[in-house]
Parts: structure tokens; sequence; C-alpha cells
């Protein structure tokens, strides 16, 4: 059976990217810092000390990006927009220049029949906005909102669909709990109020973004299947306490309208009247990013509730992480399980797996076509999945592992740009004709 057979005609493929992993152009017309400059800038925080000052200069070369996206065939392109383009200090009057460069961006898409759908908030904070104390302060929330009802003011005439986060746990997690990413703060359970400062935003976002007209408003969560290291109560346990943190403080304000219930004891000191309406705000739809299933036992050392132990007996990616197509199934229903009719349609919305340098990545049309699978097999059984979308168009900046982890359908060569398609691509061009 071909990837794509058995789904709907209307079910959509797309590739994701992001905007500091991919634009570079750190200060052309006008942007501001961003947290991500300030933070791989400051030595020993990426690997190498790679930086997106230049990533794959697709500021420059988003013409022939969007050429790459149009022969590949997808049907959607899932980009972030860099707040500090828009709004170089977070706050006040948006900078044309900046907002004009999405302007052509949607346009060049639409000119080639793909469908944009852009994320708001893809990591890259305003640095004036940090200085104030980032998403630790609730001020953060409202300015969010101004900046996406600003971005739906220039692009919502031809925006159908918009996605207002990406991966709030994640930003919370290694950005404010771990600091092993920007704003690189290590604050451990003090970060907590940055999920609830996120949530409000997101919810602020959707009531702009629908008061000017918006079709079509997401939220991309990161989920992962949470498994027990056994079937010992403490170690249960501890896989509980895991998913509340990783999956349910995030998908249950926006689906439910109310936190699980001993992380809302926590939150409590920031949540306000009337907060939690606004985050439970009807979604559209709920994006998922899946890359693998975590495996979770009671705490030993760790001063945390509890430990990550490796996932083992499964091949690899490039990064180390174990692949589980499974897992996305597990996912998926139990998605259905927990949410029955409070789960709108899902879009995974990335997907995917780095894998060594070079342009015959076998390994990856397999990572491919076997979560393809597990999305089909999740369909059949009753799941409302709308699309997929890989992770990632091109090879980019990884975060803190720089430049060192590949998730491209094209290559890059990061010393002259030049995009090579892989054997990938052309596996999932030739699925989707
Ligand atoms: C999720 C993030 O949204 C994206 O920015 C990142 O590159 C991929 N995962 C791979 O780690």
């Amino acid at each position: 059976m071909g990837s794509l057979d058995g789904f709907a005609p209307e079910f959509e493929v797309g590739v994701s990217t992001a905007s500091y992993q991919i634009e570079g152009a750190a200060a052309d017309d006008g942007r501001g810092a961003s947290i991500w400059d300030t933070f791989s800038h400051t030595p020993g925080r990426t690997l190498g000390g790679d930086t997106g000052d230049v990533a794959c200069d697709h500021y420059h070369r988003w013409a022939g990006d969007l050429d790459l996206i149009r022969d590949l065939g997808v049907h959607a392109y899932r980009f972030s927009i860099a707040w500090p383009r828009v709004q170089p200090a977070g706050t006040g009057r948006p900078h044309s220049l900046g907002l004009a460069f999405y302007d052509r961006l949607v346009d060049g898409l639409l000119e080639r029949g793909i469908a944009p759908v852009p994320t708001l908030f893809h990591w890259d904070l305003p640095q004036a906005l940090e200085d104030q104390g980032g998403w630790l302060s609730r001020e953060t929330s409202y300015r969010f909102a101004e900046y996406a009802g600003i971005v739906a003011d220039k692009l919502g005439d031809r925006v159908r669909r918009w996605i207002t986060l990406n991966e709030p746990i994640v930003h919370m997690a290694q950005g404010y709990a771990f600091g092993s990413h920007a704003p690189g703060r290590a604050l451990g359970f003090e970060a907590l109020p940055v999920a609830h400062h996120q949530l409000l935003g997101h919810g602020l976002a959707v009531a702009a973004l629908r008061s000017r007209g918006a079709a079509q408003v997401m939220i991309t969560n990161n989920c992962t299947p949470v498994w027990a290291a056994s079937s010992a109560a403490a170690d249960r346990t501890a896989a509980a306490i895991y998913d509340s943190f990783h999956n349910r403080l995030f998908n249950d304000p926006v689906l439910t309208g109310k936190y699980p219930d001993q992380l809302g004891a926590l939150l409590e000191p920031v949540i306000q009247d009337g907060d939690l309406a606004v985050i439970g705000a009807r979604l559209d739809a709920l994006g998922i990013n899946y890359y693998n299933p975590t495996r979770i036992g009671a705490p030993t050392q760790s001063e945390l509730p509890f430990d990550m132990r490796p996932v083992e007996g499964y091949p690899t990616t490039e990064f180390g992480w174990p692949v589980v197509p499974d897992g996305l199934h597990e996912l998926l229903t139990g998605l259905r399980a927990t949410y029955g009719a409070d789960l709108p349609p899902i879009y995974i919305t990335e997907n995917g797996c780095s894998a060594p340098d070079g342009t015959a990545d076998r390994f990856r049309i397999d990572y491919l076509d076997s979560h393809l699978g597990a999305v089909r097999r999740a369909v059949a059984d009753g799941v409302d999945v709308r699309g997929y979308y890989v992770w990632s168009l091109l090879d980019n900046f990884e975060w803190a592992e720089g430049y060192s982890q590949r998730f491209g359908l094209v290559r890059v060569d990061f010393e002259t740009q030049e995009r090579t398609p892989k054997d990938s691509y052309r596996w999932l061009a030739a699925a989707l004709k």
C-alpha cells in the first residue's frame, strides 16, 4: 500500500518550519533582537556556538524555497512569524518592512497553490519583553494578543487557518525550568506561571483572530505517550504525574477549560477570574507534534516527582530518539478516549526525524512511511485526523543542537546555502502524485 493510500482525498499533507530556525537575516529590515539571538550568542549555550544569524538564509531565498514546496506537491506550509520582525520591541506600532516579508510569503504560497498556515509564536520572543519578565509576566499575554491582531490585520484576508503557540510545554520546560533553551532560565517549578501566561496569551489571541474573521484557529501541543517503567504503583504514579505536566497541562485547559487538579492548585496564585474561560475558547482544530513516547519511573535521586528512563528496544534517530510509530497511534486513540466529544479535529503539525547528513535518507523514508501508517490506523479507529505535516522542509538550526541535527527533506549546505532534495523528498513527491 502506498504511504498516502487509504486517506480521504481532502487529507492535508504539509511541511513545517519555524522562523528562527530558517530565516537568518537577524538584523535585516529593522528586526529586533529575540531571546534566541541573545541565547545563541551567549558562549556555551548552543553546540559549537551555532546561531541563527544566517541559518538557511530563507529571508532572502524564500522564493526558491516556496518553489521546492510547490514541486514537492504538498497542500500546505506551516511556517512561523518572527514577532521581533513585526514588533521589534514586542509592543507598539508594527514595523512595516517586517510585516511585508510575511505578506510576500503568503502571496507567494497562494500563487503556487499552497495553503499558508502561520504559527504566531515559535519561541523567538522579543528580547525587550523578556527583559520585562517574558512569559513569567502576565503582561506578555496581552502583548501577544496585540501582536496577533496586528498580524491578522495584515494577513487575515488570505490566511484561513492560524496556529497561536508552538509547543508551550517545551518552551516552558526547556526555556524557563531547565534552561537548555532561550531564555535559559533554570527556575524548576517556579517556571509554572509560564504555562498559564502562554495559555492566556493563546486564549486572548484566539479572540483577537476571531474578531478579525479568522476561519480556523488552533494551538500546537507537543504530546508524548507516557509509559510507566513498571506496573509498580510508584512508577505508575510517577508516569501519571509526568503525563499531567507534559500533556494534560496544555491539552486540558484548551479542550475542557480546566487544569488537571494538582497543577491547577499550584497555578492558583497566577490564575485570575475569567482566565480559564478565555483559555478554553472553542478550537477549530488541535495541532499535535509527535516524536516519541517517554518512559517514566518513580524518582530515585531526582528532585522531580518522576525520573526519565530510556525507551529501549527500538531503532533510534541521529538525535538518539526512539522510533516508535505505534506511539503515534496510541497517542491519537488515547486523546480520543480522554477527551471524547471535546476533541476537535487533529492535525499532526510536526513529525519527522534527524538523520545523518546526506541525500540518501532511506531512514527518513521509513520513518515517515511508518508514522503515516500509524495515522491511517488511528483514522480507521475513529480519530478525526485531518492532516500530517513533516518536520521539516529544510535542514535547519536545531536550537541548542545548532546545525548538527538534520531534519530536512531538502539538504542544506550551510556554507553555500545550496539546497539539494533528498531521497525522502522524491519519495514524498511520488506519494503525493
Ligand atoms: C519541535 C519543535 O517545534 C521544532 O522547532 C524542532 O525543531 C523539532 N521539534 C525537532 O526537535
